[in-house]
């Protein structure tokens, strides 16, 4: 497993104005797509490719193009659908599936209550997308899921992480080809599962608080 946190101003600028709890829904909405895009330039950096031929009006000459099957994103809902708008800017023939995970809100485990994708995936890039890497469970489970329907690899794009959830994934996927990008690497998780300083809970901010 692999882990990137941005080190770019821009990135942190923008993930300030985020975290900012007077920072209204519509801002809120516009950074977290600015942010996903160029989180995504980190994290399709090995996104498979396969050469072809080409004409320029000069000369012919070998381009590249992505590779089949194509690569699949994965929003986790509700708060990961906020994210995909920045990411298909950049990877506009990827497929789309969601998984649907929710957390207890007194154990803080995770369930899946809803899903929406191919039975298989063998050889295909998934990309997760999930704003706040918390505990790990709900990334610990998703990672799981396609993995076991036959992915090749994982790349998971979360806005802010918490060293407890990079562990806790870690733990489980150490020696599989997963890679993590963070926006940001925060302190730790309070007693409540939110991460410090965070943002707050990332969905009600998105999206309001109907649940
Ligand atoms: N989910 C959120 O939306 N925010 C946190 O801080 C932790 C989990």
């Amino acid at each position: 497993m692999r882990v990137f946190v941005a080190d770019h101003p821009l990135i942190t600028h923008k993930l300030t104005v985020l975290r900012d709890k007077n920072t209204p829904s519509p801002v809120f909405r516009l950074l977290v797509e600015e942010l996903v895009t160029l989180l995504a330039y980190e994290a399709t950096r090995d996104v498979s490719v396969e050469k072809f031929g080409i004409e320029t009006p000069v000369t012919a000459t070998v381009g590249v193009k992505l590779s089949r099957p194509r690569p699949i994103i994965v929003p986790i809902l509700r708060a990961g659908l906020g994210m995909l708008e920045g990411i298909v800017k950049l990877l506009p023939t990827a497929e789309v599936g969601f998984l649907g995970i929710k957390r207890n809100e007194e154990t803080l485990e995770p369930f899946t209550y809803a899903n929406r994708l191919p039975e298989d995936l063998s050889g295909r890039q998934v990309y997760i997308i999930d704003p706040m890497l918390a505990t790990g469970g709900t990334l610990i489970d998703s990672i799981n899921y396609v993995f076991e329907r036959g992915a090749k690899d994982v790349t998971c794009i979360c806005l802010i992480g918490a060293p407890e959830g990079v562990a806790a994934v870690e733990k489980r996927f150490g020696d599989r080809d997963v890679k993590i990008v963070l926006g940001a690497l925060d302190s730790h998780l309070n007693e409540k599962g939110y991460i410090v300083p965070g943002l707050g809970d990332a969905g009600d901010r998105l999206f309001g608080t109907a649940d």
